[in-house]
């Protein structure tokens, strides 16, 4: 019997077209581990889909003025267009507002309420008067009460990444009718985690330690303590809950249940995959899904009482940035999947494959540079593995077409000696350290090409033509070879070595034997890929990364500093900025008495655009530094009020940045000095108050 393995990656919004750090966390990284598996020999079932509920899809489609059903069908599609052209070999793609998925999902609610996992609670929660609604956390928009920033939503602030509880936003706003809600009690239903903490903790046991290891983290802390988590909403996108008129669960309790719904919505066999033992089910996501598969779905299977397949591993990536920043779409930065697209007639799919699972985010968060990826693409992909798939290729077509090339027992060792490196690889792979996986298959033909440059095929062919062509043989094995061990890497590549070659079908049970054609069979060669040059690096550069513009740092005298009226954890300064006076609202007052502010020189943000911070003007922002024990010190320079400090040589420009921008450089203080994007600041003598050295912001 074969083994039967279970891949899923996170299912995706279904309105967040996924941008190259997605791909790379989920579908990229479980299409890899898929097809290795189905080498191997393994009877493999990928299963994804979007996820379709929750308040983004209702939003989005009221933006886009057309119903939910009609928002999921039209992204829908286009995710799995964008998956198809990647070449991700899902088994299963589906959706979850399916008559199925409902089913299941009441199904499984159901068992947990006769088992006693359901609690049901009162709770205070924003209503809209004019539109008789409950406000969904993201139906509702006000200032953050923790940072006093605009625009935070009922759940969660953007600027300060804090989690919000709607009714404490400050200056609510509903975002169905523009008017202020008010606080109302109503009934919301939580899976009482608490409850099933032991039977979790008994299950997590013999697994979590072989998980990757921000899975592993993620896990334990939050098993440190579980709260009952509410699985309700006041929404009518969604499935219903039974006997709870206007109400519909939680996105994130019916989400996960979308894996098994997905599987039983496509397939008569789906009980062979969710409720047999025998399976081995992988899940495959980023870190901020993490604790929903590890603890809170396996919780919700756990407490049906039913036997389900719970995951095995959780293979979870760290985030990818992007040099400059963050992938982003509101603010337009990054590679999204469609761009790619558009690249694809210099760029195709397997240049992308290949630069994103050499930088797969596996033990820390790593970074997407175009500078990078013209390296690897160039240097690893194209002078490596292309060229050797070349050289023999043409070699054995032009030179050798009327030769055997019998292997003799030195080109034997040869490739005996290779393939020592195959165990590994496939060790590597079956562990999910895909990146390592395959720098070590890189290695391979490394390996090769340095034999061929050894053996020196080129002036043999002329002196012993007879060892020339069993080198060919040799390394067009080990070319063999290589089109099987990058298959689940960047498969469209291997599809094409295996057309020059002539042979099809191929598994891992093949990395044995010597390949057999004879070389007059051989397909006339074409380059793999074609460089990436100077000018498409700056055009996608120019294309993808967020403009910066450089800050003005100026000098500025405190002169005054008071409370903010409307806010804990703010001060008002007022500023002199050489002949100038500004306002400036800053989070200093559990690190500053107002006394020992006044006459401070410090430096500011000279050119941030003006915003109003919890109804107070702020022009600027002053720059403060933070050590590791969270003391925070102002920076402060010995110079008159309203010198301009420069960064590196270029003297600062004048033109606003705003917040965002200002996000993307990176400020580091240090005995050393204060850096820019690792450019030193002068033009003063700098200090850190209190020795705070750190990250400035
Ligand atoms: O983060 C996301 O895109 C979620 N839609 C992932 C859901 S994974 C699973 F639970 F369905
Ligand atoms: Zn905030």
């Amino acid at each position: 019997m074969k083994k039967k393995v279970l891949v899923t990656s996170a299912l995706p919004y279904v309105n967040n077209i996924p941008h190259l750090g997605n791909l790379i966390g989920s579908t990229l990284s479980a299409d890899v581990f898929a097809r290795h598996k189905r080498l191997q020999g393994c009877d493999v079932l990928y299963v994804c889909g979007a996820d379709e509920h929750g308040t983004t899809t209702e939003i989005k489609a009221r933006e886009e003025g057309i119903t939910p059903q009609e928002l999921c069908d039209k992204y829908g599609a286009l995710h799995k267009n964008v998956y198809d052209w990647f070449g991700i070999s899902l088994d299963v793609w589906g959706r979850t507002h399916t008559d199925t998925h409902a089913r299941i999902v009441q199904e499984i609610f159901s068992e947990l309420d006769s088992n006693g996992y359901i609690l049901e609670q009162e709770v205070e929660q924003l209503y809209d008067e004019k539109a008789q609604q409950f406000l969904a956390d993201r139906f509702v928009e006000g200032d953050c009460p923790h940072c006093g920033a605009s625009g935070a939503r009922g759940d969660q602030c953007d600027a300060c990444q804090q989690l919000i509880i709607a009714t404490q936003l400050v200056q609510p706003i509903s975002k169905l009718t523009d008017t202020t809600p008010v606080i109302k009690k109503t009934t919301h239903l939580f899976l009482d985690l608490p409850a099933l903490t032991p039977v979790v903790e008994q299950w997590l046991s013999p697994r979590v330690h072989t998980w990757s290891a921000s899975a592993e983290a993620i896990t334990k802390q939050w098993m440190q303590e579980l709260k009952p988590r509410a699985i309700t909403r006041d929404l009518s996108w969604g499935v219903d809950v039974p006997g709870m008129p206007g109400k519909v669960f939680y996105v994130w309790f019916d989400a996960p249940i979308g894996y098994i719904s997905i599987t039983a919505h496509a397939r008569e066999d789906w009980k062979e995959w969710w409720h047999n033992p025998e399976v081995e089910l992988v899940q495959f996501m980023g870190k901020d899904n993490v604790v929903f598969h590890s603890v809170i779905f396996p919780a919700t299977l756990l407490g049906t009482g039913t036997h389900w397949n719970t995951v095995d591993t959780i293979a979870a990536t760290d985030f990818l940035n992007l040099e400059r920043g963050k992938f982003s779409k509101s603010r337009k930065t990054g590679v999204f999947a469609e761009d790619c697209i558009r690249y694809e007639k210099q760029l195709p799919a397997d240049v992308w494959r290949y630069y994103l699972l050499s930088v797969r985010p596996e033990s820390a968060d790593s970074t997407f540079s175009f500078a990078d990826f013209q390296a690897k693409t160039n240097n690893e992909l194209i002078a490596n593995l292309a060229n050797l798939v070349h050289r023999t290729t043409h070699f054995a077509h032009t030179k050798l077409a009327t030769q055997k090339g019998a292997l003799t027992p030195t080109q034997e060792a040869f490739i005996a000696q290779t393939r020592r490196a195959y165990a590994h690889i496939h060790e590597l792979l079956d562990a999910h350290h895909l990146r390592e996986a395959l720098k070590e298959t890189m290695k391979v033909a490394k390996h090769a090409n340095a034999h061929f440059q050894h053996q020196e095929p080129w002036k043999t062919v002329a002196t012993d033509p007879e060892r020339a062509a069993a080198d060919i043989r040799a390394l067009l094995t080990i070319v063999q070879d290589l089109s099987l061990l990058v298959q689940p890497f960047i498969p469209h590549t291997a599809q094409r070595i295996q057309e020059l070659l002539g042979v099809d079908g191929l598994t891992y049970e093949n990395l044995a034997g010597a390949y057999d054609k004879p070389f007059s069979e051989l397909a006339t060669p074409q380059p793999l890929f074609t460089k990436l040059d100077d000018d498409l690096r700056a055009q996608l550069e120019e294309e993808f990364l967020p403009k910066t513009h450089p800050l003005d740092l100026r000098v500025a005298r405190i002169t005054n500093a008071k409370n903010h009226p409307n806010a804990d954890k703010l001060l008002v300064l007022t500023l002199e900025v050489g002949k100038e006076s500004r306002q400036l609202v800053a989070g200093l007052k559990e690190h500053y008495t107002t006394e020992e502010l006044v006459g401070k020189h410090i430096i500011i943000v000279y050119n941030l655009q003006p915003v109003k911070l919890r109804g107070e003007l702020s022009q600027g922002m002053l720059l403060a530094s933070e050590d590791e024990s969270g003391t925070v010190g102002l920076l402060l320079a010995d110079a008159p009020s309203g010198t301009q400090l420069c960064v590196g040589e270029t003297q600062a420009q004048t033109e606003a940045v705003t917040f965002d921008e200002f996000l993307t450089h990176t400020i580091t203080s240090s005995a050393e000095g204060v850096y820019i994007d690792e450019t030193p600041l002068h033009g003063a003598t700098i200090t850190v108050d209190k020795h705070a050295f750190g990250r400035v912001r």
